[in-house]
């Protein structure tokens, strides 16, 4: 069920990365409330960018880049910063 939501959230974010930031850091702050609600702590944020760049490495394959790692990497720090600021 998260792996859905989480995809989902992935790509709804991306869309709005560029001039929507502000509502997607509005979006991300409400979302970290409700998982710090949850019980989900800051040091399970990393573990699953692993899970994230892991997936679409293998998914993509050889197009995928140490350019490309470091991109995505930068992009789930952004969103999953605001997520944990707001669960703290
Ligand atoms: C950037 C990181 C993450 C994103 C974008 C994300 C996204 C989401 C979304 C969109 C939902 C549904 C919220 C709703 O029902 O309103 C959700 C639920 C949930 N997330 Fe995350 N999540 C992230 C990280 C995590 C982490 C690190 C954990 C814990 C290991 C976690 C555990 C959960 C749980 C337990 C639920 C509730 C699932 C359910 O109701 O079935 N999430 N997440």
């Amino acid at each position: 069920m998260h792996a859905s939501y989480f995809v989902q959230m992935i790509d709804t974010s991306l869309t709005m990365l560029g001039p929507g930031v502000e509502i997607l850091t509005e979006i991300m702050t409400e979302l970290g409330e409700k998982h710090a609600r949850m019980g989900v702590e800051s040091e399970m944020y990393p573990i699953m960018c692993e899970a994230l760049v892991y997936a679409i490495e293998r998914a993509t394959g050889e197009s995928f880049s140490s350019a490309s790692r470091k991109a995505w990497k930068e992009f789930f720090a952004g969103i999953s910063n605001s997520m944990i600021q707001a669960g703290k």
